[in-house]
């Protein structure tokens, strides 16, 4: 399974550190044999080398130049990381980026080999539109996308469920990852309010393939547990 921490905005390059040194321990002395993703802040990249795979939460289609406030794979190859997530709703909805952009992004970076984590995910008016039109909604995010690409993680994150504490029935993941893997053969991940009060059950679901966790994955300690429950359903 990959179980992989989205830390946003949050832990310096210092927590970081720390923080990834915890999750390597774990994963050492428990002999984990999961997939353990970790997308740091920006300015929190650092060398690597841990057991756990550190990937960027964003990065332009470039190599360098003129495009203040973002990274390029200059700075992605000064620390080895080859691992990207794409399309993830705060970037969607606060940044705005948009479709259009997000394929270039991808694009860029599977030419490169990168493997991918594109988000997914529909607001609460969709779903409560019901289920064709909240599928119809969600079809838009995979246009011009490769859904066979085979470095391709997909993250099925709904955004009213995203630091909500809010989570989707047991039921309702099952069945909507059951339609989303109709559209592509990648890992397919769950992601929005995972804890680890819920993340065994999560992870137990048909089709689901690991899990995207923010909030709860700021604690090591929380984020081992989800490993840890991942090892022992595998
Ligand atoms: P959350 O965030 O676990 O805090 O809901 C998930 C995500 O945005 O990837």
């Amino acid at each position: 399974m990959i179980i992989a921490a989205n830390l946003k905005t949050n832990l310096t390059r210092k927590e970081t550190k720390q923080y990834i040194q915890e999750l390597d321990t774990y994963v050492k002395n428990n002999a984990i044999s999961q997939e353990v993703l970790v997308f740091p802040a920006m300015s929190s990249l650092d060398e690597n080398d841990s057991s756990v795979i550190v990937g960027a939460q964003n990065a332009y289609p470039t190599k360098d130049g003129a495009f203040t406030g973002e990274i390029g794979t200059v700075h992605l190859d000064e620390f080895g990381i080859n691992t990207i997530l794409i399309g993830h709703s705060e970037r969607r909805h606060i940044l705005g980026e948009t479709q259009e952009l997000l394929i270039k992004k991808f694009n860029y970076y599977k030419d490169l080999g990168f493997k991918i984590v594109y988000c997914i995910g529909e607001p609460l008016s969709k779903r409560e539109a019901g289920e064709s039109e909240m599928m119809e909604y969600i079809s838009t995010q995979y246009e011009g996308i490769d859904t066979n690409y085979e470095n391709l993680i997909v993250a099925y994150e709904p955004l009213w469920a995203i630091g909500t504490g809010i989570t989707p029935t047991l039921e309702d993941i099952e069945s909507i990852h059951k339609e989303l893997k109709k559209k592509s053969p990648a890992p397919l991940l769950y992601g929005g309010s995972v804890k680890v009060t819920n993340a065994k059950d999560v992870l137990a679901i048909d089709n689901v393939d690991g899990i995207l966790v923010g909030s709860a994955a700021l604690y090591a300690e929380h984020f081992c547990s989800m490993i840890g429950f991942a090892e022992e359903l595998s």
